[in-house]
Formats: structure tokens, sequence, C-alpha cells
């Protein structure tokens, strides 16, 4: 019997995928490593293979450990199918594939550095048109999605590294209008914050290394879908490219996102306290946090997160915008890690202009308004009084 899951986000995450049933029914999700299975008859393999019957035969299609995964995001994003991929990039990479390639592709320009390098230099060469427009812009969105009608659109919840908010519920209803595919990476927000399969996006893409898992020790991506057409084409790109997730990975993400909920509840909280004490400094220019009343994107945020906060993203700028002051700060902080990567339970600093942004040439990091001065954070689960205390001693 397969029980209906609980109706609340912390719940669904505790038990999501946890017993499956007909098996032995352990009470925490087993891990198994097979990569191949072996059915009685011929005929059973070959249903398998067709599609037609559901169980496993070959590990880089379906495996039952990242198949519990699967299952336990679907639930928690809101949407009908997952599949989950080796990494994030590569969870992108599929999206682009079946919806991108040789098509008519608008994106935003607010994207993670490898994202955009992917569609901005990758994707041409499959005939692949393509157009950036601000995500904020909607004038210009309304404007593209009407006169030049794009395939595919390509958007952040929140963006890397400037957390600018994209209004999805409004960008759903224009897409859908204009008969144009949205994908969204929810990376930043992870499905605690913002669940666009539930407004109506097509694709829903998390990078599994970061919130999902959040302790550093997975990579992982997956694309959660509404459409079993879209479901079949994703998984027959898997299938062809290979890029499928590692049962033990899978294993370790269905332990880390049980806790999803508390960790994000205490890192938003930890990174609106974060954010309120840097804008007030004296070495800081600016601070990019939708938490922040002053921040464009706040009243949107506040809408499409529901009043649970504003994520544990941040960016700011100091006043002296040099890479010799910034190495600086970031070498003299004692607690926060110098890492690039983000989501994980400790405090950890990236300078974008040398990490995630590091494929841009430095026109197109100029214009997307990624500075020589600016440090992204992704603040952990750590007191709070401890994180102040490192970033008061490193700006001295
Ligand atoms: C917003 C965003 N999306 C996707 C990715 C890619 O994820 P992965 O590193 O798991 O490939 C990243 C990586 O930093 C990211 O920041």
């Amino acid at each position: 019997m397969t029980k209906k899951l609980p109706a609340h986000f912390n719940s669904i995450a505790v038990h999501g995928g946890l017993v499956q049933a007909g098996a032995t029914r352990a009470a925490s999700p087993p891990l198994e490593r097979a990569a191949s299975w072996s059915p009685e008859t011929m005929a059973e393999l070959d249903d398998l293979f067709e599609g037609t019957a559901d169980g496993f035969y070959y590990g880089r299609d379906r495996s039952p450990t990242p198949a519990l995964l699967e299952r336990a995001l679907s639930a928690l994003e809101d949407g009908r199918f997952t599949v989950a991929y080796a990494t994030g990039m590569a969870a992108i990479a599929g999206v682009l594939s079946i919806a991108g390639q040789g098509k008519r592709v608008l994106a935003t320009p607010d994207l993670y550095g490898k994202t955009y390098h992917l569609i901005q230099a990758w994707l041409p060469e499959s005939g692949a048109e393509i157009r950036f427009v601000s995500g904020q812009n909607q004038q210009a969105i309304s404007h593209h999605l009407k006169t030049w009608q794009p395939d595919l659109m390509v958007v952040e919840t929140l963006s890397n590294p400037l957390v600018k908010v994209c209004d999805l519920g409004w960008l759903v209803e224009q897409a859908k209008a204009a008969e144009c595919k949205l994908m969204v990476d929810n990376t930043f927000a992870s499905p605690y914050l913002s669940r666009p399969s539930s407004l109506g996006a097509d694709y829903t893409v998390e990078s599994l290394t970061k919130y999902i898992n959040g302790h550093g020790d997975v990579m992982g991506g997956t694309v959660t879908v509404l459409d079993a057409v879209d479901y079949r084409a994703l998984f027959q790109q898997r299938s062809t490219f290979g890029a499928t997730l590692d049962p033990q990975a899978a294993w370790l993400t269905l332990r880390g996102l049980r806790t999803l909920g508390l960790r994000m509840e205490r890192q938003c909280a930890n990174a609106a306290a974060l954010a309120s004490y840097l804008a007030a400094h004296v070495a800081v220019q600016q601070v990019y946090y939708p938490g922040l009343e002053s921040d464009p994107g706040h009243a949107t945020a506040q809408k499409l997160f529901a009043k649970c906060g504003y994520g544990g993203m941040l960016a700011f700028e100091l006043t002296e915008p040099s890479r010799q002051r910034v190495w600086q700060v970031m070498d003299k902080l004692q607690m926060a890690l110098r890492a690039p990567t983000l989501g994980d339970i400790t405090t950890m600093v990236s300078y974008p202009a040398q990490a995630s942004h590091r494929a841009l040439s430095a026109e197109q990091r100029a214009a997307v308004g990624i500075s020589a001065g600016l440090i992204r954070v992704s603040v952990g689960i750590e007191a709070i009084e401890d994180i102040i205390a490192d970033f008061e001693q490193a700006l001295q």
C-alpha cells in the first residue's frame, strides 16, 4: 500500500522516499549499489527496456536508491516526475539538450557562470539562437515573448551571485501565453523557499550539491517536471549521455534533505542578521540580499517565498573595490571557509570573479554587475554572534 504523504514541507522532507513498499521495509532508505538486475525471464527484461513494466535493469537508466530520491524530490517540489543527474550542470545540460538545441532560447544574463557559458558559447553550435534579457525587466520579457517567440526561457529564482529575484508566478503566466517552455534553476532558493513546479514551471532544476544535500559531501542535480513527455525525453537524454546520479550520492542526499527545512530556517535568519550588519559597515559599499527592505527584490521575494525567509545567500561590495583588498578580507576570515560552493552548513565565502563567474570575460562580468570588489557569502548554521565576529575582524 502506498501511503499518502503528509501536508507540510518539513514532514514531506522527512518522509519522502523513506520506506520502500514491498521491500524489507527498513525504516531508512537502503543503499543498493547494483549496476544491473536480472529478471526471471527475457519477456520481463523486454518490458523493462520498453518501459511498460516498473523495475530496474541497468544502472545508467534507473536504480533503486536514486529512484527513491527522485520520488522524494517530486514530492518536495510539488512536481510529477524527477530525473536525477550526476551534477547540477548535467541537469541543466539535460534540459538544454532536449528543449534548447536548435531552438530560440531567451535567458536572463544573471545566471551561474557555467550556465551562462553553456547557453552563450555552447548552445549556438546546435543552431540555437540566444537572446539575453534581464529577469527584472518585465516589459522587455513580454516584448521578446510576443515578438520573437522563443521556445525556451531560462531563469534563476534567486540569481548567482547578486541574489536578484524573478517573479516566477508572472513569468509562468507570460511563458504559457506565449507557448514558451520555462526552466527555473531553483538552487539558491531550494524547494524550502520556492517550488516553481507548483506555479507551473516546466523544468525545475536543483543542484543537489548545495542546500538539498547541505553537507558538502555530494555532487548531484535534478530536474523536476510536470509533463510525462518531458520526463521521457530527459530520461532518454540521461541514459544516452550517461550523467546518472551515483547510488551512494543519492543515499547521502536522502539523508541530507531530511533537515532541509530546519537548516534553511536557521540559514535565512543568520543571513538576514549578517546582511543588516554588513549594510551598516563603513567598509561595505552595498549589500545584495532580498531580505533587506531597501533591496529592489524585497517585495517580490516576500510574495514568492510566503514570508518563510529570504534565503541564506548574500553578496556584498567593498568600498575599496580591488581584488587585493577582497583577498585580504577573505584571507583574514577565521571561521568562514574560502570555498567555491554554497548551501553547506558551514559559512562559506567565494569571489565570483575568480570562481563562479570565471568563465565570463571581464566585459561580460562588468555587464552583469560582478565587480572586482564583490564577495559572495553562503551563510551557515553556526551561531550568528560567531559569524558576525568573524566578519568584524576580517573587515578591520
Ligand atoms: C545556481 C547554480 N546552479 C547550478 C550549479 C551547478 O551545480 P553543480 O556544481 O552541482 O554542477 C551551481 C554551482 O555552483 C549554481 O550555483
